[in-house]
């Protein structure tokens, strides 16, 4: 454990924070045009901040011992590795797009598990963002803070993400799910409050090892792409649910078939949910959740059997629907149940893991909670 105080031998002008995500449907359709439903999390990433006036930033972590510094005049994509490549791509970032940030001591600290599928990485860019751009007193859009971070993971980090976890992370509110439509850029908060209806939104981290996730993240989202070209689309939302099985006609390889249609049916699910959550009918988006996962697993072919076994194994425990969240190959699941249920839902997944081998899971509190802010 150590403080901003400790490593940097100074007083910090600020600190800010941004949170993790779980998304309630519509996964793996950000990077196709589509629709998403997330709600943030009480987990988040802090960044405690100093300016400094010689160009360099210097990042710390609780839990790293090193500091990594880094001048933001030869900042480029590669120059930073490791876990400061985020901050890095971060100011790079701001800077390409001429933000007159400075120099800086960040100071990082987190609650928000790493490697679980609760967007950590778009936390921390999003906290580093909004740390960097208060620090010197400006002013950005949080969408528009989100736009930037998904370019400095796409750009800077490598990574081919869509948009839906920066937007999680700055754009959500207490108390709602974000209904974000990729294609029009618009959102919409949606009131969601399982707990006033007598309802558990569990989240249950399956601890599944790590499996090449960003290769396939990478893999799925060009079979997407390639379909879409095939197709003659700009993107697979231009596919209307009603045209589906035509558009499925012109492909030739099983494959892309079942790509798309998981893209497809996965959008009118969310419009499906979003109408019923309007309605007050909470209950029946269980329903939804429970065929999101098995499009994801049959027709999208990212699940991994931890998330199969904790997802079944919640649904005959009575839960009204369960699904993986998140890009797949681990991480975690969402489970809606009675309240009352919640403690036995849990149980019977710890019991499930055992029998199977599996490490123990845990679970998380699912509070839908604030985007990005200032913390003081
Ligand atoms: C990851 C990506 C997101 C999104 C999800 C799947 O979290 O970062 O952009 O594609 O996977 O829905």
């Amino acid at each position: 454990m150590s403080t901003f105080e400790e490593v940097f031998g100074t007083t910090p002008d600020g600190a800010w924070r941004a949170p993790g995500r779980v998304n309630l449907i519509g996964e793996h359709t950000d990077y196709n045009d589509g629709l998403v439903l997330p709600i943030a999390l009480p987990n988040q990433i802090s960044v405690t901040a100093s300016a400094r006036e010689d160009g360099i930033v210097a990042v710390s972590s609780n839990g790293q011992d090193a500091v990594v510094e880094f001048a933001l005049d030869s900042l480029r994509p590669g120059s930073v590795t490791d876990w400061a490549t985020y901050p890095a791509g971060m100011a790079w970032i701001l800077r390409e797009s001429g933000y007159p940030i400075g120099g800086a001591n960040l100071f990082v600290d987190s609650d928000l598990p790493t490697g679980a599928g609760l967007s950590s990485s778009a936390a921390l860019l999003c906290a580093t963002g909004v740390a960097l751009l208060g620090l010197r007193g400006i002013e950005v859009d949080p969408a528009e803070v989100a736009r930037l971070a998904q370019k400095a993971e796409n750009q800077y980090v490598g990574a081919p993400v869509g948009l839906m976890d920066q937007m999680a992370s700055m754009c959500c509110t207490a108390g709602h799910a974000l209904y974000f439509d990729i294609r029009a850029m618009s959102t919409t908060q949606i009131p969601f409050d399982p707990e006033a209806d007598g309802l558990t939104l569990l989240v249950i981290d399956v601890k599944a090892p790590h499996r090449h996730v960003d290769g396939e993240y990478a893999a799925r989202r060009k079979s997407c792409e390639n379909a879409a070209e095939l197709l003659g689309v700009p993107a697979l939302r231009s596919i209307a649910f009603e045209e589906l099985d035509a558009a499925l006609a012109k492909l030739p390889e099983d494959v892309d078939r079942r790509r798309v249609r998981h893209v497809v049916t996965e959008i009118r699910r969310v419009e499906d949910a979003v109408a019923l959550m309007h309605a007050g009918r909470l209950r029946d988006v269980g329903p939804l959740f429970t065929a999101s996962h098995a499009s994801l697993r049959d027709d999208f072919e990212i699940t991994v059997p931890e998330l199969d076994v904790a997802v079944d194994t919640a649904l005959s425990a009575g839960a009204l629907g369960a699904r993986m969240t998140g890009g797949g190959f681990g991480g975690c699941i969402i489970a809606l149940v009675e309240t009352s249920e919640a403690d036995k839902t849990f149980t019977a997944i710890e019991k499930a893991f055992a029998d199977n081998g599996f490490r123990a899971p845990t679970s998380l509190a699912a509070t839908p909670s604030a985007g990005a802010s200032k913390l003081h």
